[in-house]
């Protein structure tokens, strides 16, 4: 029988669930929510698989208190989630009561289950009326200021924030590869919008401390473990800039390095007029540093003029690869190996996994979701965590993706992360197999 790894009981490693804002709460309009560039992307035809949008999707707006009760009894005593800054803020940059005191509402149900909160202030929901998104720096601004307003009315109830979530995609799926809003495709945006994101994250840094100098501060990044698809050179360095792309673009401003010079190289770009007087901004002092792993891609060296722009391309999965329902390999060992690898190149902070999980599409029969698949696949990947924290890595807890199944982004409706089942017509909540796994893990 599978137990939890001796390195990880949740006596002394924090254990928890993970959501977003837009993934979850529906609600979009109520109680003066303004529009988000999500909204504006899910409206136009061909962004979204299924053609659905963030309207509804769980209406945890609406059922927080039943699925933050569901959370605890299954044994989880962390609870990551984001707050949606088009909630919090009006277009005149003043605060919105009533969309905070939904916040409120949270709070006070996370703590009446002893559930300690984990707070991410933007998971990519940008308020649609900030011209030019993460193109104007003026956005970075903004973020600050809405950092700040959280600060002084929530922030005493928050032990620990990140400022941004997957800063990677937002900018390279959003401004690059226009899969994400706001569905932009230039490489020059893209690197604008990264330097802007990073500099909001510094700045919103500053804001908080500013008001709120006791709330452990950090930032939530999804790096990349990129193998070479055979030991050719040309493949070799492409993987490494894919790397460098997802990795040294971020993890080096952070750590007050110099932008990667073989990106800036590729791409025969500069970062920012700036940068000499950004640079300070964008590396404050971390209390964390959150990474999300959910696979690895394996990379080849380009063949095409649009694969040469990126100095990069992904080779699919080999035959005989395990993949998930959305087609990512499964791959344990590259949670210990991507963990370790950053650790030894950079002077992080303590870590917290604060995303893992799988997409697993079975459905309920008869009451039942049987999703055996994503029961091993969370057991391999404690198992390969376990071994990194051997190795001396200072990881301090775990947020499994997602406590509920729910809109998972381009792919709408059709990928379903959650332990907790969702049917999206009742919204009737069903615990899986993993739900009831994870339940008798944490409550031993
Ligand atoms: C991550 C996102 C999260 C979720 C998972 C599957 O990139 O942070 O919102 O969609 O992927």
């Amino acid at each position: 029988m599978f137990t939890l790894p001796a390195n990880m009981q949740p006596d002394h490693f924090e254990w928890g669930c993970a959501t977003s804002a837009f993934q979850i709460e529906g609600a979009s309009r109520e109680d003066g929510r303004l529009p988000s560039i999500w909204d504006d992307f899910c409206a136009q035809p061909g962004h979204i698989m299924d053609g659905s949008d963030g309207t509804l999707a769980c209406d945890h707006y609406h059922r927080y208190a039943a699925d933050i009760g569901a959370l605890a009894e299954l044994g989880f005593k962390h609870y990551r989630f984001s707050i949606a800054w088009p909630r919090v803020v009006k277009a005149n940059n003043t605060l919105n009561t009533a969309g905070l005191d939904f916040y409120k509402r949270l709070l006070d149900t996370l703590d009446a289950h002893g559930i300690i909160p984990n707070a991410t202030l933007f998971h990519w929901d940008l308020p649609s009326h900030l011209e030019g998104g993460w193109l104007n720096r003026d956005t970075a601004y903004r973020f600050a200021d809405y950092a700040h307003l959280v600060a002084q009315h929530l922030g005493d109830r928050l032990p620990r924030v990140a400022t941004l979530n997957e800063p990677w995609c937002c900018a390279f799926m959003g401004y690059d590869l226009g899969l994400f809003a706001p569905g932009e495709r230039s490489r020059e945006m893209a690197l604008s919008a990264a330097h802007h994101l990073t500099l909001a994250h510094g700045l919103g840094v500053q804001a908080w401390r500013a008001e709120q100098a006791g709330t452990q501060l950090g930032i939530v990044l999804n790096p990349e473990l990129c193998d070479p698809v055979s030991a050719d050179p040309a493949d070799v360095q492409a993987a490494r800039l894919a790397e460098c792309e997802r990795n040294e673009c971020f993890l080096n401003p952070l750590f007050g390095r110099e932008w990667p010079q073989e990106l800036l190289t590729q791409m025969g770009a500069r970062v920012s007029d700036r940068w000499a007087e950004d640079a300070k901004i964008c590396a404050q002092p971390l209390d964390f540093i959150g990474f999300n792993y959910y696979s690895r891609p394996i990379g080849r060296a380009p063949q095409t003029p649009d694969e040469a722009i990126r100095g990069y391309a992904y080779v699919p999965p080999a035959a005989g690869k395990e993949l998930t329902d959305i087609g990512w390999e499964i791959y344990p060992d590259g949670l210990a190996r991507i963990v370790s690898k950053l650790a030894d190149g950079w002077p992080l902070p303590p870590i917290w996994i604060t995303e893992n999980g799988m997409a697993d599409n079975t459905p309920v029969v008869d009451g039942v979701c049987d999703d055996e698949r994503r029961c091993r696949y969370l057991q391999s990947h404690f198992a390969s965590l376990s071994e990194c924290i051997a190795r001396g890595v200072d990881v301090r807890g775990y947020y499994l993706w997602s406590l509920l199944d729910n809109f998972e982004w381009a792919h709408g409706y059709s990928q379903r992360f959650g332990i907790v089942h969702v049917d999206f017509e009742t919204q009737k909540r069903t615990y899986k197999k993993s739900a009831l796994m994870m339940q008798a893990l944490l409550r031993g």
